[in-house]
C-alpha cells in the first residue's frame, strides 16, 4: 500500500520508491538458486531484451549506480594520458567525486562550452583535436554528453549526430550519459537506436534507478571493441555483482510492457503541469523550457521560505539567489502539483 501522506517533494527523482512491478520480480528472481556473475538465464534475456530494443548486436553490463556506469565507461574510453571532452554543468564533472579522474587513472575532463547545459558542436570542433601529438598536453579521448542534460535540456537528434561526426572524425569515442535516458526518448519521440549508435554513440550509461528500479544501471557497449577492458575493469572495480540476477531482474521488469516509458512520460507530464502552473505567478519566473522533468525557475525569497516550512522540498539558491530547481519523478502525483500551486496561491494572495 503507497503511502501518500506527505508534502510534495520536488528535490530529485531519486527519491521516489521502485516500481511494484521491479519488487515483484526480485521477489520472482529469489524463488531459485541461479548461476552468479551474470551467468544466469534472467542476465542473459535482459542483454537479449536490449539487443532488440536498440536493433543492433551490443554488449549489456550491469551496475549498481550511474557514477559506476560512467566512471567505467570513460575508463575504457582513455589513456590515463587523455581527456574526457564534457560540459562544466555534467554530472561527472561536478557530482561524481573525481570517481572519472579515479577510474580513469587520473585523465583530465576538459569542458567544452554551449547553452542549455549541452555541448555545442562548433565549441567541440575546436577542442577535438587540440595539441594532438604534442606529448607536453592531455591528448582528446572521449566526448561525454548527458541526455536529458542535467538542467533537464536534450539534445536534438541532428546536435548528437554533429557531435558524433566530429568525434569519429577526430578518432575520439561519444560517451552518453542516460541517468534519464528515457525522459529524453519519450520526450524526443525516438527510437533508442536514433538516440544513440545511429547517431555516433559508443558507449551509453543507461539509467534506470531514477525511474522506477532499485538499483541497477546498464552499460551499454555498441563499439564492441571495448568490452573486453569492460569486463576486467568492472571486477577490478568491485562492481561484479555476485548475485547479477537480481540487478538482472530489475532491469527486465523496468524494461517490460513498456513500464520504463510510461514512467518517464508521467513524469515529464507531472513537470509540464508544474510549469504550466507556475508561470500563472507574475512573481515567478521560469528559467527553463521544461523539455523533460526538470525544471528552474526564480521565486521570492519569501515564497521561498515559507514553502519550505510548510514542509515542501526542493533545492533553492544553489544555483543563485532565488533559483529553485523542481524534479519530478514517475510517482509524482497530480494532487501533489495542485496541492502545492494551491500552497503558492495562497501566500500570494496575503
Ligand atoms: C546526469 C546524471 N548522471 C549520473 C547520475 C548517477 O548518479 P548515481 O551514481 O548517484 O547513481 C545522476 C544522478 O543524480 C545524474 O543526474
Amino acid at each position: 500500500m503507497q503511502n501518500n501522506n506527505y508534502k510534495a517533494s520536488f528535490t530529485s527523482d531519486n527519491i521516489a520508491s521502485a516500481s511494484q512491478e521491479v519488487m515483484e520480480a526480485m521477489i520472482q528472481a529469489n524463488q531459485s538458486i541461479a548461476q552468479p556473475y551474470g551467468s544466469d538465464e534472467l542476465t542473459a534475456a535482459c542483454e537479449e531484451r536490449f539487443k532488440e530494443l536498440f536493433e543492433c548486436d551490443l554488449k549489456v553490463l550491469l551496475v549498481p549506480t550511474g557514477t559506476a556506469a560512467n566512471a567505467l565507461c570513460l575508463a575504457a574510453a582513455t589513456p590515463p594520458w587523455g581527456s574526457v571532452l564534457c560540459h562544466e554543468e555534467s554530472h561527472i564533472n561536478n557530482d561524481e567525486c573525481g570517481a572519472p579522474e579515479f577510474y580513469t587513472n587520473g585523465a583530465k575532463l576538459v569542458n567544452v562550452a554551449g547553452e542549455n547545459s549541452k555541448i555545442s558542436a562548433e565549441h567541440l570542433q575546436e577542442k577535438a583535436g587540440l595539441k594532438k601529438g604534442d606529448v607536453h598536453s592531455v591528448q582528446p579521448s572521449v566526448v561525454s554528453i548527458t541526455q536529458a542534460t542535467e538542467s533537464g535540456s536534450l539534445y536534438s537528434l541532428e546536435e548528437i549526430s554533429a557531435i558524433g561526426r566530429i568525434a569519429k572524425a577526430q578518432e575520439l569515442k561519444l560517451h552518453m550519459d542516460g541517468a534519464r535516458f528515457a525522459n529524453a526518448l519519450v520526450s524526443l519521440g525516438c527510437t533508442p537506436a536514433e538516440m544513440t549508435w545511429k547517431a555516433g554513440v559508443d558507449l551509453l550509461s543507461f539509467g534506470a534507478t531514477k525511474n522506477g528500479v532499485m538499483a541497477a544501471e546498464a552499460i551499454i557497449v555498441f563499439d564492441l571493441s571495448l568490452v573486453e577492458e569492460l569486463e576486467f575493469r568492472r571486477k577490478r572495480a568491485g562492481q561484479l555483482f555476485s548475485k547479477m540476477r537480481f540487478m538482472a531482474a530489475q532491469m527486465n521488469a523496468y524494461l517490460k510492457d513498456d513500464l520504463w516509458l510510461h514512467n518517464a512520460g508521467h513524469a515529464n507530464a507531472m513537470a509540464k503541469k508544474l510549469a504550466d502552473g507556475l508561470d500563472r505567478f507574475p512573481q515567478i519566473e521560469l528559467l527553463t523550457e521544461v523539455e523533460t522533468n526538470i525544471l528552474f525557475c526564480r521565486l521570492p525569497e519569501r515564497t521561498i521560505e515559507a514553502l519550505h516550512s510548510q514542509g515542501f522540498s526542493f533545492y533553492a539558491n544553489r544555483w543563485g539567489k532565488g533559483v529553485c530547481r523542481f524534479v519530478t519523478s514517475f510517482m509524482a502525483r497530480e494532487e501533489e502539483v495542485d496541492d502545492f500551486l494551491q500552497a503558492i496561491a495562497k501566500l500570494h494572495s496575503q
